[in-house]
C-alpha cells in the first residue's frame, strides 16, 4: 500500500532533517524535491536552457558538486518559477509518492500540487532569523565565506520568489499541520513530526 507524507516549508526551516528522520523511523522512501530544482538550476548556471535542463535531467545530475551552494539555490528558485520546468518534474515526483511501502517528499508544493491526497501534510516553518542562523552555520561549517546578513537576505529573496510565483507557489495546504521549529531543537522537531505521522499511520 502507498502512504504519502508531504512536508513543505521555506528554506532552512528544518524540513529536510525532519523528512529524513520521518522516512527512517517509518521505513519510507524519501525524496528531497528541492534537489531536483537545484540540479536543474546548476545545469542552467552551466549555460543550458532551463526547460531543456529539466526535460533532460538524469539521476547522476543529482550527485553534482555544489548543489547546496547559495548560487545554485538562487538559480533553483528562479527556474522553479517556470511552469514548463515544474511540469517536466511532475511525473517523477508523483510516481515516487505512490511507491509501495510509503514515501516522504519534501519541498514547497507537495501538499498542494504534487500530492494533494497525501495522508499526512506538514508545513514546517521557523522565523527568518533562526533559519538564517542555521543556514549560516551550515555554510560556514563547509568553509564558505558568507555573512549572516547575506544569508538572511538570500533566504528572504528566495522565499519571496517561491511564495510569489504564479505556478505552484509555496503555501500552506488547507489541511496541513503547521510545525514552527523556531524554539525547538532538532530532536523535538523530529518527535513532533513523527507523532503526527504516527496518528495516521
Ligand atoms: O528545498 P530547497 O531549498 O533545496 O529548494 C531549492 C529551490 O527549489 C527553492 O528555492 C524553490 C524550489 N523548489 C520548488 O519550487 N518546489 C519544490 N517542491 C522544491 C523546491
Amino acid at each position: 500500500m502507498s502512504f504519502t507524507v508531504a512536508i513543505d516549508g521555506p528554506a532552512a526551516s528544518g524540513k529536510g532533517t525532519i523528512s529524513r528522520a520521518v522516512a527512517e523511523r517509518f521505513g519510507f522512501a524519501h525524496l528531497d524535491t528541492g534537489l531536483l530544482y537545484r540540479a536543474v538550476g546548476a545545469r542552467v548556471l552551466l549555460g543550458i536552457a532551463p526547460i531543456t535542463a529539466a526535460q533532460e535531467l538524469k539521476a547522476e545530475d543529482l550527485d553534482a558538486d555544489d548543489l547546496r551552494s547559495p548560487e545554485v539555490a538562487q538559480s533553483a528558485s528562479r527556474v522553479a518559477a517556470i511552469p514548463e520546468v515544474r511540469q517536466a518534474l511532475l511525473d517523477f515526483q508523483q510516481a515516487f509518492s505512490r511507491r509501495l511501502g510509503g514515501a516522504v517528499l519534501d519541498g514547497r508544493d507537495i501538499g498542494t500540487v504534487i500530492c494533494p491526497e497525501a495522508e499526512v501534510k506538514l508545513f514546517v516553518t521557523a522565523s527568518d532569523e533562526v533559519r538564517a542562523a542555521r543556514r549560516h552555520a551550515e555554510l560556514t561549517g563547509k568553509g564558505l565565506d558568507i555573512t549572516l546578513g547575506q544569508v538572511l537576505a538570500d533566504l528572504r529573496e528566495r522565499d519571496a520568489r517561491d511564495a510569489g510565483r504564479v505556478d505552484a507557489p509555496m503555501m500552506v495546504a488547507e489541511d496541513a499541520i503547521k510545525i514552527d521549529t523556531s524554539e525547538m531543537d532538532i530532536d523535538t522537531a523530529v518527535e513532533t513530526a513523527c507523532a503526527e505521522v504516527a496518528k495516521l499511520r
